[in-house]
């Protein structure tokens, strides 16, 4: 699609005509190297998410884990030891409802010390890697806004006392962002506005990099990938590893057991025999109330964006295409008179692929029970339900001095 040439394309070419040769030129430019294609998804967002047949998944629970927690735990570190497993950061976000300009994890969570959101979890994996006396590397995916700021903050750091040579950062593509008209926006004469794929292009990211030579040598097998925003998050956890392993799993995720039949998480079971993730949304009534004999909700268990992959699968699907969503967001922007808007609502598309998806690439995956209140601080907004309020009672709850 020639974008210059689409009359429906308002911003751009407001921004054409009003830019200085030197402006035109550059967002000129910067419209040869963008991919439009992305925007016919606009057309399809309603069947994005047409769905199969769903199916309940049973869990590796917590009775169990803790009855073979030791010969999991064994087989993780094994694992971890023999440098089998690495772990993969997401922090390419813009975490917009936390409404902060700097990477989310750069967020002082802590009350009466400093304890940035980043230094929690570097400590979470020391955890792991001192039991194990072994390094786990560690990939951290950020984005075009935010790579600078996240790649000096854990310089200025001192990479919170992980070897530097174990950390390695990629940068995560970026796709135009329009309004419900599907006209792409500016933020200026000579730029578009961009915003991060989504996190499900996490492995694509990372071969464009380069990395897959430093994957190979390193002779990694499995990959944790997580979510910068929460902050009991266990990486590399030794017993979960294990546990898929031994369960002879090509994937592992770790589920929380759903609060309420109408918790508004994404459960863990299966769509025409795969794994899969069925949104709070897609899920009929009677599925989400039915129980199994013993009483527990038969679709129990929510992901908290916590995975393990086999690195050898995530290779055989890393040319797979992905769905893309189609998101509503608050997109700031330049009007066609000029003017720079702010908006309070969300005003427009972004697409993203999401993580959760790859899920369903997987012949198999074992859904892994951990405890809420151990594991699960989501940080999402400043105040009230996945918050850093709320995130800091449980951490407090866990023993964590604030
Ligand atoms: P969220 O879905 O919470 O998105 O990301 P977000 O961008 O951080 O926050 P909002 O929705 O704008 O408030 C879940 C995880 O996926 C990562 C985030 O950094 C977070 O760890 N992510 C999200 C990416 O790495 N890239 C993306 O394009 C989107």
């Amino acid at each position: 699609m020639n974008i210059l040439e689409d009359k429906n394309q308002c911003y751009i070419r407001a921004a054409m005509e009003k830019g200085t040769p030197q402006e035109r030129e550059t967002l000129e430019k910067a419209l040869a190297d963008i991919d439009f294609s992305i925007l016919e998804h606009i057309e399809r967002k309603e069947t994005v998410n047409e769905r199969g047949v769903f199916a309940p998944l049973d869990a590796v629970e917590l009775e169990e884990i803790r009855a073979r927690g030791e010969e999991f735990k064994k087989i993780g570190l094994e694992a971890i030891r023999q440098g089998k497993v690495g772990a993969v950061l997401l922090a390419g976000g813009q975490g917009t409802r936390l409404g902060l300009d700097k990477p989310k994890g750069t967020l002082n969570i802590g009350i009466h010390r400093e304890l940035f959101l980043f230094e929690q979890l570097m400590r979470n994996l020391m955890d792991v890697t001192d039991e194990a006396g072994a390094t786990v590397p560690l990939y951290i995916m950020t984005s075009n806004i935010n790579h600078e700021d996240t790649a000096a903050f854990f310089e200025a750091h001192d990479y919170f006392g992980y070897p530097k040579d174990a950390v390695k950062f990629f940068v995560q593509e970026m796709v135009p962002a329009c309004d419900y008209q599907g006209r792409v926006y500016v933020e200026s004469l000579s730029k578009v506005v961009m915003s991060p794929n989504g996190n499900g292009g996490w492995f694509g990211s990372m071969v464009n990099a380069g990395l897959l030579s430093d994957i190979r040598e390193r002779g990694i097998e499995w990959i944790n990938v997580f979510a910068v925003d929460n902050c009991l998050q266990r990486i590399a956890d030794p017993v979960f590893v294990g546990a898929t392993i031994a369960y002879g799993r090509e994937s592992g995720a770790k589920v929380v057991r759903k609060a309420a039949p109408d918790e508004k998480v994404g459960v863990l079971c299966t769509e025409d025999g795969k794994p899969s993730i069925a949104e709070y949304y897609e899920m009929t009534e009677e599925m989400a109330t039915a129980r199994k004999e013993n009483g527990d909700l038969l679709y129990g268990f929510g992901v908290i964006l916590n995975y393990l992959f086999s690195e050898k699968k995530l290779e055989q699907i890393a040319d797979a295409k992905m769905p893309v969503h189609v998101v509503e967001k608050k997109i700031p922007y330049m009007d066609t008179e000029g003017n720079f808007v702010k908006p309070e609502n969300p005003n427009g598309y972004k697409f993203e692929t999401l993580v959760l998806d790859m899920v369903h690439m997987m012949e198999d995956c074992l859904p892994y029970e951990v405890e809420r209140e151990k594991e699960f601080a989501p940080i999402k907004n400043l105040h009230g339900v996945d918050s850093l309020d709320s995130a800091r009672e449980l951490m407090k709850g866990c023993g964590i001095e604030l």
